[in-house]
């Protein structure tokens, strides 16, 4: 009775993982993508990202999805029209709505007098569902459609696990018929009988799934929000990890008996070089420069901005310090997507740590197991880039870990320093023992981890 052909526009890893919890819960769903080679990949039953457990919700064999190009076709037969397409920011820092309004006008001419839901998933400014509503109003004047606010709150690499086990289920919209669709596309999630492969169904957290219903630009707002403090609790942990170094305390010490607070919270407080990725750079500034505009200035924010922009030099300097300066050192950059278990390398530190090394005149030699390919495309043609861990440090007097790869942890520190010129390592992100980097003969630099 609560199967819904549902269509889910673009094939990127939101449009993706949100189709496979939607194939999980008992939903037709039809993909659509414009993209050729995307869509033969998907059609040949290959993923085309880096996305754990996808592939075996979408090709299930209980799995009612089709991929298509067909807008039409899939606009058609659906009740539930996902919109899943990139936002990406804009020079001012505001959102590139182009994508979600081209979708829009695709969709107008097929809209009837059977009521859809028009959701939309991508991240957009406050706002955003009302003009929507009025482009497709103004196209299709005699259609019958809500638009939905659905904002997702997924993260690459745990993007699936996050889709089938959200933490709440937010759904903003002005008519009350639309949160009873919404109701109907996501109970098998809310009661909890999605069907999920044996390695998804051992991670079923304990709690069910929050449902709420709010208006529109609230759950657009939402979703900065929520951004926006997991940035801010990054900030503040690494301003907090920046007083440990000039007063002795140690970072790990002061974050356990912050975490030990249910009020605060253990997760996002990972001292380090600070955020990067598609989502929160892109958002925390759309957030500062949208408040701005409304004539607020959000000066919290503005200070998370900051200090993240600050916190990587503020650790090179370290390192430079350590070598005695940088000019005529071959420093190693390890890790370049923005983390671990992804090759995405959008807002990257890694890049941006290569390259400054680079302008301070260290030769640079970058490493990732997985996103060294796609890096050669962004970094000079100049610059050693590899996936082999022992050739880029050999030689090399000190190397950065920017992403905390599992190969980084459990590598052979004592073995690898030894082909070294000197063992000198900014430990970027706290991953590695210290005192096991010093047993094997390193300088270690933390990031406010308490020197012995
Ligand atoms: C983030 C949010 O976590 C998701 O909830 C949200 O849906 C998504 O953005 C989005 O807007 O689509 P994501 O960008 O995939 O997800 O990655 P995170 O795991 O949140 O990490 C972001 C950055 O913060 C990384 O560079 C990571 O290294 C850094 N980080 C994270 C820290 O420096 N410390 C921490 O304690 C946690």
């Amino acid at each position: 009775m609560d199967t819904l052909e549902v269509a889910v526009v673009g094939a990127g890893y939101v449009g993706l993982s949100t189709a496979a919890a939607l194939v999980a819960c008992g939903h037709r769903v039809w993909v659509v993508e414009r993209d050729a080679g995307r869509l033969e990949d998907l059609r040949a039953q290959r993923v085309p990202i880096r996305e754990p457990h996808l592939a075996e919700l979408l090709f299930a064999p209980s799995s009612q999805v089709c991929f298509t190009a067909d807008l039409g076709a899939a606009v058609r037969a659906s009740s539930v029209v996902v919109i899943a397409v990139g936002t990406p920011p804009t020079p001012s820092h505001g959102a590139d709505l182009s994508q979600l309004y081209a979708v829009l006008e695709g969709i107008a001419p097929l809209l009837d007098e059977s009521p859809r839901a028009i959701v939309v998933k991508s991240t957009v400014p406050v706002g955003t569902h009302a003009d929507a509503a009025a482009t497709l109003r103004r196209l299709a004047p005699q259609a019958s459609f809500a638009v939905v606010s659905n904002p997702e709150f997924l993260r690459q690499g745990r993007a699936v696990r996050d889709a089938v086990f959200p933490d709440r289920i937010v759904v903003g919209a002005d008519a009350p018929w639309a949160f009873g669709q919404m109701r109907t596309v996501y109970s098998a999630l809310l009661e909890g009988r999605a069907a999920l492969p044996a390695t998804l169904e051992t991670q079923r957290p304990a709690s069910r799934p929050q449902w709420l219903e709010v208006s529109p630009h609230s759950a657009e707002l939402a979703k900065y929000a929520a951004n926006a403090f997991l940035a801010m609790k990054i900030s503040f942990v690494n301003e907090i990890a920046n007083v440990c170094a000039e007063t002795g305390a140690d970072i790990d010490e002061v974050v356990s008996v912050l975490g030990g607070d249910a009020r605060i919270g253990a997760d996002f407080l990972r001292a380090g070089l600070g955020y990067g990725g598609s989502c929160f750079p892109k958002d925390t500034r759309a957030l500062s420069t949208m408040a701005a505009k409304s004539g607020y200035d959000f000066r919290l924010l503005r200070a998370v901005i900051e200090v993240n922009a600050a916190q990587r030099y503020r650790a090179l300097e370290r390192l430079e310090r350590a070598l005695g300066g940088l000019r005529g050192r071959t420093v190693a950059v390890l890790g370049l997507s923005f983390k671990p278990d992804t090759d995405d390398l959008r807002e990257s530190l890694g890049v941006d740590i290569a390259l400054e090394l680079a302008a301070r005149g260290a030769t640079v030699r970058a490493h990732d197991p997985v996103a060294a390919q796609a890096a050669r495309g962004v970094l000079p043609s100049g610059m050693a880039v590899s996936d082999d861990l022992e050739a880029v440090l050999e030689g090399a007097d000190g190397f950065v870990l920017v992403t905390e790869w599992r190969e980084y942890l459990h590598a052979d520190w004592a073995g690898l320093g030894a082909r070294m010129r000197q063992r000198v390592a900014l430990d970027g992100r706290n991953a590695l023992e210290p005192a096991l980097m010093r047993a094997a003969g390193f300088t270690y630099i933390g990031i406010g981890r308490a020197t012995p």
